[in-house]
């Protein structure tokens, strides 16, 4: 009977529309990162959680289920898997200063500009990402791998050791994403965004993780990283 289920499954999945039907699993992970200074200076700005400002540092954005064509499985299950901040209260020291949030709470107009939300953000990533691996992470084990994966590298040392730094000047994409490739073994994925001037800078560093939420592997594809990204691209101060 098992047998059965799963030549159905299989057989499901073969069809483009099988998404309507089953809910496939997924098939890696990107770990994001990102560079506060570039989700601070945008035209947007940004707030601080009541910790204080945040070290500078890449921060964690999310641990993301994903699959190998690029798409994404997004908000499965959260009625049955909901957010519970109890859950993680172990971890929520690690998580303020790796995760923290730079969104404002309070929307991001000029009088309304108070303070970030981390709890809110932690809940966000889970209800969008987490609760679409539930069948490899509960919800302690998803925080906790993605705290685990970010001490694997200090991705700014990395950066530091090669001459890039984040003092505003502009660096190379190849060379940005060649050191990370020297040290970690695998190509990162980049993302860039602007600042309040227009100016493009270094936004997100993606790397790839397999199902198990441990190990870095080679990426099974790179996000794009669009036009903004490439040549040279400012690495702006936090
Ligand atoms: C949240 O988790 C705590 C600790 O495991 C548990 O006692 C509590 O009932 C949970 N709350 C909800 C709303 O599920
Ligand atoms: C600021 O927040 C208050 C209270 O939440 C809300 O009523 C008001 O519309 C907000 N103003 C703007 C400009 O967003
Ligand atoms: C930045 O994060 C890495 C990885 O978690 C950590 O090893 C390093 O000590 C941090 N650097 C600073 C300046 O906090
Ligand atoms: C790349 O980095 C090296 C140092 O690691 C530096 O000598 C070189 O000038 C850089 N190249 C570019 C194009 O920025």
């Amino acid at each position: 009977m098992v047998s059965i289920k799963s030549i159905c499954i299989k057989l499901l999945m073969l069809l483009p529309l099988s998404n309507i039907w089953v809910s496939r699993d997924f098939d890696f992970f990107y770990f994001v990162q990102q560079w506060p200074g570039s989700f601070c200076d945008t035209k947007k700005s940004c707030c601080f959680p009541l910790t204080g400002k945040p070290v500078a540092n890449f921060s964690i954005h999310g641990l993301w289920p994903n699959f190998n064509d690029g798409s994404y499985p997004s908000s499965c299950n959260i009625a049955e898997n909901p957010f519970n901040q109890s859950q993680i209260i172990d971890l929520v020291p690690r998580a303020e200063k790796s995760w923290a949030s730079l969104s404002c709470a309070g929307g991001s107009k000029k009088e309304n500009k108070t303070n970030s939300d981390n709890e809110r953000f932690w809940k966000h990533e889970w209800d969008k990402h987490g609760t679409c691996s539930y069948s490899v992470l509960d919800e302690h084990a998803y925080f906790e791998a993605a705290l685990n994966l970010k001490d694997q590298f200090d991705l700014l040392q990395i950066l530091q050791n090669n001459g890039i730094k984040p003092d505003g000047n502009l660096y190379s994409i190849v060379n940005i994403s060649e050191a990370i490739e020297q040290a970690i073994g695998f190509q990162p994925g980049i993302t860039c965004n602007r600042d309040a001037l227009g100016n493009r800078q270094l936004n997100e560093i993606y790397l790839c993780v397999d199902k198990s939420a441990s190990n870095f592997i080679e990426c099974p594809i790179l996000p794009k990283s669009g036009k903004s990204c490439t040549g040279f691209v400012e690495f702006p101060i936090f």
